[in-house]
């Protein structure tokens, strides 16, 4: 694909999935504009160290401004696309007074973007959902045409974000694609995901506390397939607008363990705890229709992904874990 001088719009730019994007587009020669408020979820200089290989790009440009204010009509000048990524993650934090700001981020910013895309026309939007949409099934794997039922206040968020792109484009024609990513890891992965808590113990020898008896299952996506998804998206001409992205590493929390046991050569210490509320017992993506319809193909294997992404820790202790 030829994405020469594109100009293109990323919100969440500097988080984990939105830094790798910024700079595969760059690679592909986009111009991009990246737009994040750097919320205090986890570090904030951690998300800048994401952007260090191109903040000085000649065509990046980054806006750190939070998305319910910023002049959207003024950045989207001239962009063809905007992958939608910003969002306060993370299921657990999501019950109880915080669930404010993930109404903020996840629904208002959402709608707001709409809104402006509505006005301006032409844009394709990527809405970055979740497989958190689900919620609890026996019917796996997970086919997008299945029952929405969200378990968590994060879910529910997400859920209404993909509500929304369908029904601006029902009503006023929007262009909008909604990807629900399965468990996305590697390097750079949140400090308040599975893989990161667990290689940040290995590395610095402290316990591990697993949600639940460790038997539950996640269909686990390498970040490269992530980002490769995205752009499979921006080009897509077919009738869908939802897929499944998940990288069809399905494995329990328990070999996820035994990985990284080999891969560290370390004994883990590690403690079961109460299972979370919000938590799904497994996850399993269909990705026949992005297989079929974008040409989705997630090429990297469980053990290399966390090879990669325990590399990356490695390198990265010693400047800052958390
Ligand atoms: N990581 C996964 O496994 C996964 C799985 C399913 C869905 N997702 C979705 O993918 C997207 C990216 O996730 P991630 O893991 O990279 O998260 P992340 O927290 O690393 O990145 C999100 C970024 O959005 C920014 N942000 C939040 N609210 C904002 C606002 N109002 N204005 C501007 N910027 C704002 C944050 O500062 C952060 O840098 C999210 O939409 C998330 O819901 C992620």
């Amino acid at each position: 694909m030829d994405l020469s001088d594109r100009k293109v719009v990323v919100t969440g730019a500097a988080g984990f999935i939105g830094s790798h994007l910024s700079e595969r587009l760059i690679e592909e020669g986009c111009r991009v504009t990246g737009i994040d408020s750097f919320t205090d979820y986890y570090s904030p200089a951690r998300k800048r160290s994401h952007l260090k290989g191109i903040i000085s790009h000649p065509r990046f440009e980054l806006l750190e401004e939070d998305l319910n204010s910023c002049n959207l009509m003024d950045i989207m000048r001239g962009a063809s696309c905007i992958f939608h990524l910003a969002a306060q993650a993370g299921v657990r934090k999501s019950w109880g007074a915080d669930f404010g700001c993930y109404v903020e981020s996840n629904i208002m910013a959402t709608q707001r973007i709409l809104e402006l895309l509505k006005e301006i026309g032409g844009v394709r939007m990527v809405y970055s959902s979740s497989s958190s949409v689900y919620g609890e099934t026996d019917k796996l794997p997970m086919g997008e045409n299945d029952r929405l039922k969200p378990v968590s206040p994060y879910g529910v968020t997400k859920l209404s974000g993909e509500h929304l792109c369908e029904l601006y484009r029902y009503n006023f024609g929007l262009d909008a694609v909604s990807l629900r990513y399965f468990t996305v890891y590697g390097p750079r992965q949140r400090p308040d995901m599975a893989f990161s808590r667990f290689l940040n113990a290995a590395i610095s020898g402290r316990k591990i506390e697993i949600f639940g008896d460790g038997s539950q299952t996640r269909d686990f996506t390498y970040i490269s397939d992530a980002v490769q998804a995205n752009l499979l998206a921006m080009e897509y001409q077919g009738e869908q607008t939802v897929f499944n992205i998940g990288g069809g590493s399905r494995s329990s929390i328990l070999r996820v363990l035994d990985i990284i046991r080999e891969i560290s050569g370390e004994e883990l210490s590690v403690d079961f705890i109460e299972k979370a509320k919000g938590d799904v017992t497994d996850t399993w993506a269909d990705t026949s229709r992005a297989r079929g319809e974008l040409g989705f193909e997630p090429s990297v294997p469980l053990e290399e992904g966390i090879m990669r992404e325990y590399q990356w820790y490695g390198d990265y202790t010693g400047t800052e874990l958390s």
